[in-house]
């Protein structure tokens, strides 16, 4: 077992009795409840690094309906046992790791399809589909969910709701939370409502089902959701673009957004990131040795459209100083180009699991701002730091990668203060420390560094409101004063 077991839980909150796990059974059954270490071991980490930041759980429910939940979470807050609700368990914060132990909650059974509702253009699902298959059952209708983001074949709705997932077409099409019209509730007090609904505006009141999107599954328990859906794009071309530095690259995308053009995609890559991508997937892409690549995807319904605009794009590259500019156009091409970007991160985890994967924002004129700076941490730590991610929204994935050789001791040192010291630099750019990922554990002591302090205060309070005996995956985004 990888994973730490309960070291300093807060002493407000009671253990899981034999009479709890009673109760429990009662209400989802005996099969869908887990007391086994070596099956709940999986439910104790997430894709963070599990010897730094996993916890076990003291029991794993499989409800299958939103009543289950409801009495689920009424026993644990009547009982003052915390629960953690879980998707897939694909998240980068520690969202879903049940650090306070107590009862992990994971909707992986609840993955129907409820209603595809057509003339409203939305489709209602549990919380535990796979979005990928919901990405799917829309597309065979030529409808498209647009707001998934790259862990798309994992990962739940219900964890893209509760992160506000964002992605690689978040430029053109947003992320997760604009294509949430609706969710069902359970709340940390075990009540059920619906928030929001089949509508495009509201402003009765609160906006609190925005409020729910984001807030890391501490204001309760999505268990549906009302999902906007937009027609499917039936063209989409992408290009490759080489440039000799990071710079160059970055500076163009203003230049491509200023003419009108609205790309699906405008991802980022540095050379240190596609060489290390490449080895690992035994592929080769033209001149690895670009300091830096853009690739960018159009899409649209009119094929002629997407071919002019994708020209004009290549141009502006061009003009701006890009040493190559590659169309793909067929599906393999398309696949090789992605495939190399969506396997950076798993690339350098074989070369060092211990790493901080980041994601910053910044506005996205500062990005080129931010490159000469990752290169002076990098220095200065002695850590690579290869960056790449969401250039078309500032949104960076510059990933602390300890050297193999480097000791524990140091690389928590560094880490610690390269964190520090690039989360002051994030802020000072009018930025923010996580941009899809989220706070979780991961981020939340430094979180308590750059934020407002009002605005932590009005954060605390709301979920004090909500969560009046914080049982509901406490721990995450702040710990309340
Ligand atoms: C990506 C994940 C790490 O963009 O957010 O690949
Ligand atoms: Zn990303």
């Amino acid at each position: 077992m990888s994973a730490k077991t309960a070291s300093k839980k807060d002493q407000r909150y009671k253990p899981v009795t034999p009479e709890i796990v009673g109760e429990l059974r009662r209400i989802v059954g005996e099969r869908n409840v887990v007391i086994d270490e070596e099956k709940m071991e999986a439910y104790s980490h997430d894709e963070t690094n599990a010897e730094e930041y996993g916890h076990m759980p003291e029991v794993v429910v499989l409800p299958t309906t939103t009543e289950q939940i409801a009495e689920i979470v009424k026993l644990a807050n009547r009982e003052l046992v915390p629960i953690t609700p879980r998707g897939a368990g694909s998240g980068l914060s520690g969202g879903a790791i049940p650090t306070e132990g107590g009862i992990l909650l994971t909707v992986e059974r609840m993955n129907k399809m409820i209603e595809l509702d057509v003339d409203n253009m939305v489709i209602v699902v549990e919380a535990g589909m796979v979005t990928n298959d919901l990405a799917q059952m829309v597309e065979e209708k030529k409808l498209f969910f647009a707001g998934y983001p790259m862990s798309l074949q994992s990962c739940y709705i219900g964890g893209n709701i509760a992160e506000n997932a964002g992605g690689g077409k978040a430029v053109k099409y947003g992320v997760t939370g604009r294509y949430i019209l609706g969710v069902e509730l359970v709340t940390p007090t075990g009540d059920v409502l619906w928030l929001g609904g089949k509508l495009s505006k509201d402003v009765s009141g609160y906006d609190l089902k925005q409020l729910v999107v984001g807030s890391e599954g501490t204001l309760g328990i999505v268990t549906k959701a009302i999902i906007k859906l937009i027609g499917l794009p039936t063209a989409s071309s992408d290009l490759l673009v080489l440039f000799k530095t990071p710079r160059e690259a970055i500076d163009v995308v203003p230049t491509i957004m200023a003419k009108g053009i609205v790309p699906t995609s405008i991802e980022f890559m540095d050379q240190l990131s596609v060489q290390t991508s490449c080895a690992y997937l035994n592929e080769s892409l033209p001149y690895e040795e670009a300091g830096a690549m853009l690739l960018l995807e159009v899409d649209g319904t009119n094929p002629d459209q997407v071919e002019a605009d994708l020209i004009a794009i290549g141009e502006l590259c061009e003009q701006h100083g890009a040493m190559e500019v590659y169309v793909a156009e067929d599906t393999t091409t398309k696949e090789r180009i992605w495939s190399v970007r969506r396997n950076i991160a798993e690339a350098f985890k074989v070369y060092s699991p211990i790493q901080s994967l980041e994601d910053i924002v910044v506005p996205i004129a500062s990005i080129p701002d931010v490159i000469p700076e990752l290169e002076r941490l990098s220095a200065e730590y002695g850590m690579k730091i290869p960056c790449y991610g969401h250039a078309g929204d500032g949104n960076l994935h510059a990933t602390l990668v300890k050297d193999p050789d480097m000791d524990m001791k140091t690389w928590h040192k560094n880490e610690a203060a390269c964190l520090r010291d690039l989360y002051a630099l994030t802020t000072r750019l009018g930025g923010k420390i996580s941009g899809e990922h989220g706070i979780g554990i991961k981020r939340k002591d430094y979180l308590k560094e750059v934020a407002n302090p009002v605005e932590l205060q009005l954060m605390e309070g709301i979920k004090r409101a909500w969560d009046p005996n914080n049982i509901m995956n406490p721990g995450k985004l702040f710990d309340l004063s």
